[in-house]
């Protein structure tokens, strides 16, 4: 990976070290230092806004749950093969990225949604590009999460399969986390594929998510200007070829234009002209513990803000939702384990836990690294997802950030299936490689934290009936 353009230098920029606060940007010009994070008078809506007189199309809010236990769909098991209607891509849409909470903060109203996201500052955009659905007219359609229902917003895409596509806005999440936000759009992208294909798998509708596109077409076709929104990553419906060649212009809509160069540039710097391969799904598991439904559990995810570290959890909980989340996956993973029956505390490289690299209490170590989020130290364990930058392009740098974040999705819904609770974590990219025992160079990517709740959130709602909430709040060291 090239550290002085493109991603690499992203990366660099917008590393975290002691002796810097995470909202102080680095000493230097190609960051903005003009940006009052979280500033009131700057904040961007929570999503895009089209004129009222675009086409609408009412998605059905009663969703019936298909009934396959979530630990089945996260093994790949296969299920029956439901047709994709109107009800069906709605649910889908919902379950990945429909508005299921909202809570008031400093007389805002949040709008939480089915998938986590750094921060809460939900990012990112999901169009349809529908072929075929029924009652759907083909088209390219905008999802409104929190009316569940669908904007046309241009013309029937050529291809044969319908495909959803997951834009960025890299400003709504910059406004807080300015530049290192294009990091997020990424891990916040894999949450929402994690949930979006474990939805479509549950009802046989054969997801491909593909991380390699044209850039500039997929931008076309939903309306997305390359700057303040762009194209993160498909999931077509089956193996024809996706819905992505643009058949007219579409309807821009509205977004604060509000620019991050460094994050212009390590996007450009990653755009391509052709489709790639679907990513590898990975061989089904050959056993899965009972779970509740995938809806449901769905539905009762959340992060959880405090663990419980007097309490440790079943080996199971340790082996299972890292089995089932790393299916498919390419990029290593490590973990710090704190408290787990069966798995003496310390730093182990996946999947080998019968030999630590460092052994020991690593609770405090991790509370550090994690900038004093007590989560870290109080989880049963840490997932720390990293690789060699050797060999990393500017696309298989977003591709990796994608990984971990799909990662941190399923381990979410595996932690919630089996009684646990799960919340990703950033971290001080300069104490990772020491902590791994691996060389300064590596590229760490996201953290996980998977433990014992200390409360139990509210279950989500329905679509167009999100249950109000009064956040927890995190506790500091
Ligand atoms: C990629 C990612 C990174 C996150 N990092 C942190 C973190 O550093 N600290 C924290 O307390 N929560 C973190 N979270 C949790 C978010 O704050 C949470 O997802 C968001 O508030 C939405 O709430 P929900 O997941 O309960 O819907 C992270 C979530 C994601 C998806």
């Amino acid at each position: 990976m090239n550290i002085d353009s493109g991603a690499g230098l992203l990366h660099r920029l917008t590393s975290y070290a002691p002796g810097r606060e995470w909202d102080v940007p680095v000493d230097d010009p190609r960051v903005r230092h003009d940006l009052v994070p979280n500033d009131p008078r700057t904040l961007p809506p929570p999503v895009k806004l089209y004129p009222a007189g675009a086409k609408r199309i009412a998605l059905p809010r009663d969703l019936s749950d298909p009934g396959a236990s979530a630990t089945a769909v996260l093994a790949g098991a296969p299920a029956p093969a439901l047709p994709l209607d109107a009800a069906q891509l709605g649910r889908v849409l919902f379950l990945g990225a429909g508005v299921v909470r909202t809570a008031e903060r400093a007389g805002r109203r949040i709008l939480f949604r089915a998938a986590g996201s750094a921060g809460a500052r939900f990012p990112l955009e999901l169009y349809a590009s529908t072929r075929g659905v029924a009652g759907i007219p083909d088209g390219v359609h905008w999802y409104d999460p929190e009316q569940h229902a669908l904007v046309t917003i241009g013309p029937a895409a050529t291809g044969a399969a319908t495909t959803l596509i997951v834009t960025g806005v890299p400003w709504r999440t910059g406004w807080r986390y300015a530049e290192r936000g294009w990091r997020h759009l990424y891990w916040d992208a894999g949450t929402v594929l994690a949930q979006l294909s474990a939805a479509a798998d549950s009802t046989g509708l054969a997801p491909r998510i593909r991380s390699l596109f044209p850039d500039a077409a997929v931008s076309t076709l939903v309306g997305a200007d390359g700057v303040h929104e762009y194209p993160l990553a498909l999931l077509t419906f089956g193996d024809r070829e996706p819905a992505i060649g643009p058949g007219g212009p579409a309807i821009p809509g509205d977004l604060a234009e509000v620019e991050l160069p460094l994050c212009t540039a390590a996007q450009r710097a990653g755009d391509r002209d052709e489709l790639g391969e679907p990513w590898p799904r990975g061989p089904e598991l050959p056993e899965h513990p009972r779970s509740d439904s995938l809806d449901e559990v769905i539905r009762r995810r959340g992060s959880q803000r405090r663990m419980d570290r007097s309490r440790r959890l079943p080996r199971t909980v340790l082996d299972w939702p890292l089995t089932a989340a790393l299916r498919g996956i390419r990029i290593p993973h490590w973990v710090a384990v704190h408290g787990v029956d069966g798995v003496p505390p310390g730093l182990y490289r996946w999947p080998d836990l019968s030999t630590p690299l460092h052994a020991g209490d690593l609770r405090d170590e991790l509370l550090r690294i994690a900038l004093d989020q007590a989560l870290a130290g109080d989880a049963g364990y840490v997932v720390i997802a990293a690789t060699e930058p050797a060999g990393l392009d500017d696309r298989g740098y977003r591709r990796a950030q994608l990984e971990a974040g799909l990662v941190e999705g399923r381990l979410h819904l595996a932690a919630y299936a089996l009684g646990a609770s799960a919340t990703g974590m950033t971290f001080l990219d300069s104490e990772v490689p020491a902590l791994l025992g691996e060389n300064t160079d590596l590229t760490t990517l996201l953290f996980t934290c998977v433990g014992v709740p200390q409360y139990a959130a509210r279950a989500g709602g329905t679509p167009g009936a999100p249950v109000a909430v009064r956040p927890v709040l995190p506790r500091l060291r």
